[in-house]
């Protein structure tokens, strides 16, 4: 797993509080990261103590938790509805989202998107005044020379995101590439996102623009929750 920045104790108070959320009969989606972790773990807590809750795994990771801390599971593409989504961010801004540092962003928009609650989990290092971080974007493989050429149109500075312990790129669960593309500066989110998914060859970026619906953000205290009423 990425590192990031952030206490271990900020991060568990975040996915502890919005994991409260999840109630009898929902469908939750399970994010993916450090942060999503635990609040998959308290979902697994609260499944051990008698809730029932069926859980959508975003990635091979959160999947494997899931299982391990005995979240019932379903597939993606069974799901004709998701109650609540718990996932993390890389940074955030207002309730705009860069995610994909794990290179899980794809999977997780779906899920993200067709909740009718999203709560990101985090901690205070994620919170941002706007969004400058670089962006993940997941293409396909033979799409990689064209996709990059396009975001240097498009003002960006593309890097094939490698792997570690491993030669080569990083493989995205669903056996595709990842370019992190530094734009500066994000002035206009949903402007760059609509670029990004105009462009052909491009499988999922890490924008999430309107999305949140709230964010938990542990702090060393406590918990501070900020509401954005996504679209
Ligand atoms: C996965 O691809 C990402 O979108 C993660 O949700 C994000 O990187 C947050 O991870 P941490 O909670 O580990 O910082």
């Amino acid at each position: 797993m990425k590192n990031t920045g952030g206490s271990d104790g900020a991060k568990r108070r975040a996915g502890e509080s919005a994991a409260a959320l999840a109630d009898d009969g929902m469908t939750v989606g399970l994010g993916t990261g450090s942060t999503a972790a635990h609040a998959i773990r308290a979902l697994g807590r609260a499944v051990d103590a008698g809730l029932d809750v069926r859980g959508v795994p975003t990635s091979f990771a959160s999947r494997e938790l899931a299982r391990e801390v005995g979240v019932p599971l379903v597939a993606l593409d069974e799901v004709e509805s998701v109650d609540l989504a718990l996932d993390g961010a890389d940074q955030i801004a207002g309730g705009d989202l860069i995610k994909g540092g794990g290179a899980a962003h794809a999977r997780e928009k779906i899920v993200d998107a067709a909740a009718k609650r999203f709560v990101v989990v985090a901690d205070p290092s994620k919170e941002s005044d706007a969004l400058d971080r670089p962006v993940p974007v997941e293409v396909l493989p033979a799409a990689r020379t064209a996709v990059a050429r396009a975001i240097e149109g498009a003002g960006g500075e593309p890097t094939l995101r490698s792997a570690e312990r491993k030669d080569g790129p990083v493989v995205t669960d669903n056996g595709n590439l990842v370019l992190d593309c530094d734009f500066g500066r994000i002035d206009d989110p949903a402007a760059l996102a609509r670029t990004l998914s105009g462009t052909p060859g491009v499988v999922e970026h890490g924008l999430f623009v309107g999305l949140a619906d709230e964010v938990h953000v542990g702090t060393d205290e406590g918990v501070t929750v900020r509401r954005f009423g996504g679209e």
